[in-house]
């Protein structure tokens, strides 16, 4: 073909649509908050990008679906911190008005008396404070959360040390508050001794009616009829079984779809959760990874955290914002079978995007448990519950539906999000050894690695999520470039 030809050819394959030719200039595997953050920016500095989503949708563990009378949120719900957050400045920047979540509390024990609200949250306020300033010591963060708790109530409140029944149903419940934060099992799980740090500002701003959905609309130009970005290629659908990566700078890296399809490119951003590159690092990559990020993924822990969501015909709570916390009396516990799931739940909250829904939440084993059992006795339970506690108060009619999230059983996500657990400590390089790119022979990145997990300071968050897509376009991105 004579240049001409070539340059008639590209113009109308533009027009018509048809795909790019290949080889990309990046393939970015997941479009996740990290791989969305990626494959966008780069896009945005006018690079060829292919990004292959496995499953139906965008967004992995932000999930927004209409129910009730608006939306909920089956996976990240909330912006956790305000300040130096690319998701709350993202928002922002395109007029969207976020709104805190400022919820009530109401607490009630198991045999349906109301407990004292202001004092389970006063002493929930402290210990979570406590949670987010880290121990100096190598310690489990129950442990160093019940020590300051102690210091701090023989201080204050020194009757209720004495009280045993208060204090075994209220560290019962603080157990279930942190692993709602941590997607633990127990919180004598999480290391005390962790780099974590929270952003500074509100902890619980919503999208509300919004859905966390928008975010993923405004990074790819879609939000309020946007163009889109016309040098990124989606495909859904399109689960990665292979990346084949090159020691000769001019070769391409080769990534195989399920359906035996080989898509080229000169490098590739792999984003997948840490629980399905655990299942999956053995026959993912060819030749297979270094033993450094074999350990790294190895060593680092993928925690559970799901909800269950009910709504109701209409709201039986009245008007207000409430979040319910359930406290768990030990002469009640005795009356249950031992293994009875309902007992590991200990809060209730309201979803921002919808009126008439609740949010259960679980965690850690009894989630995976969960996730497994009938849709009707989950509803039979879940009503059970809510009878236990609330029944005295209000009439708590059948629910008209229910979702679940699966986040364990999926096999494109293996659970929710990472926690540091008591053996970090002793791999201090193991979230950075995660995020090294792997090199050919003149020492360029040909294989990246964003996610969650590889956010030293911010894991288990989508702005940290986010983060590190921003960070591995960047790496790719010649210094000057202003995106
Ligand atoms: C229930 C729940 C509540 C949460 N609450 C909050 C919250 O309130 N605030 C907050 O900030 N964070 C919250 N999080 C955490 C937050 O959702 C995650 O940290 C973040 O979304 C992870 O983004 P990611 O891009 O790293 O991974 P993911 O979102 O998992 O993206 C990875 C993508 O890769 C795809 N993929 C996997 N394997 C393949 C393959 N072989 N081929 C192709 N594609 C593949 C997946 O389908 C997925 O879309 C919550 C998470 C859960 C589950
Ligand atoms: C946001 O609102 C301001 C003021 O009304 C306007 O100037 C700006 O263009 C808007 N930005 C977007 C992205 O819509
Ligand atoms: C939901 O309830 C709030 C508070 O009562 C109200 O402001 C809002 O308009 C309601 N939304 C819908 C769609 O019913």
């Amino acid at each position: 073909m004579g240049l001409e030809v070539v340059i008639l050819f590209v113009a109308l394959s533009y027009v018509l649509g048809s795909p790019t030719p290949q080889p990309y200039d990046t393939i970015v595997i997941g479009l996740g908050s990290a791989g969305t953050t990626a494959a966008s920016t780069l896009a945005r500095a006018g690079k060829r990008v292919l990004a292959l989503e496995a499953q139906d949708r965008i967004g992995g563990r932000v999930n927004t679906v209409p129910f009730g009378d608006g939306l909920v949120e089956v996976g990240a719900e909330w912006i956790h911190g305000t300040q130096h957050s690319r998701v709350y400045d993202l928002a922002i920047a395109n007029n969207v008005t976020l709104m805190s979540q400022d919820s009530e509390f109401e607490a009630y024990r198991s045999d349906g008396t109301t407990s004292d609200a202001q004092l389970v949250k006063e002493l929930m306020m402290y210990c979570l404070e406590v949670a987010d300033t880290p121990s100096e010591e190598q310690e489990a963060l129950g442990h160093y959360i019940t020590r300051k708790l102690n210091v701090y109530l023989q201080e204050k409140h020194p009757k209720i040390l004495e009280n045993q029944d208060f204090m075994d149903s209220f560290l019962k419940f603080m157990n279930f508050i942190i692993n709602s934060y941590e997607a633990t099992n127990d919180w004598n799980d999480v290391s005390a001794y962790t780099k974590y740090e929270s952003l500074e500002g509100n902890q619980h701003m919503s999208w509300h009616r919004y859905g966390y959905k928008t975010f993923f609309d405004i990074l790819l130009d879609k939000y309020n009829n946007g163009p889109g970005l016309p040098t990124l290629e989606i495909k859904l659908n399109t689960e990665v079984t292979k990346v084949t990566w090159p020691q000769d700078p001019k070769e391409n890296v080769i990534v195989t779809t399920k359906d035996g399809t080989t898509y080229t490119a000169n490098n590739v951003i792999v984003t997948i959760s840490l629980g399905v590159l655990k299942e999956r690092y053995t026959t993912l990559f060819s030749p297979e990874l270094p033993q450094k990020k074999i350990t790294a993924i190895d060593k680092l822990t993928m925690g559970v955290l799901d909800k269950i969501i009910v709504s109701f015909e209409k709201r039986w709570w009245g008007d207000a914002l409430l979040d319910f916390f359930l406290l768990w009396r030990p002469e009640d516990l005795k009356d249950l079978p031992k293994d009875d799931w309902i007992t590991k739940i200990g809060g209730i909250s309201m979803p921002m995007g919808s009126n008439n829904t609740l949010t259960l939440w679980l965690n850690g084993d009894v989630a995976k448990l969960v996730e497994t059992l009938p849709e009707e006795d989950v509803k039979s339970k879940v009503v059970e519950l809510l009878r236990r506690f609330m029944g005295h108060k209000y009439t708590i009619p059948e629910p008209t539906g229910m979702i679940r999230s699966t986040w364990f059983t999926n096999p494109f996500t293996r659970g929710s999000y990472t926690y540091d657990n008591l053996d970090v400590p002793n791999h201090p390089t193991a979230r950075s050894d995660l995020e090294a790119p792997l090199l050919d022979s003149a020492m360029k990145p040909r294989v990246l690695f964003a996610g969650e997990a590889t956010n030293e300071k911010h894991f288990g968050t989508v702005h940290g999520a986010s983060e590190t897509g921003y960070r591995e376009a960047m790496r790719l991105l010649p210094n000057d470039s202003n995106v």
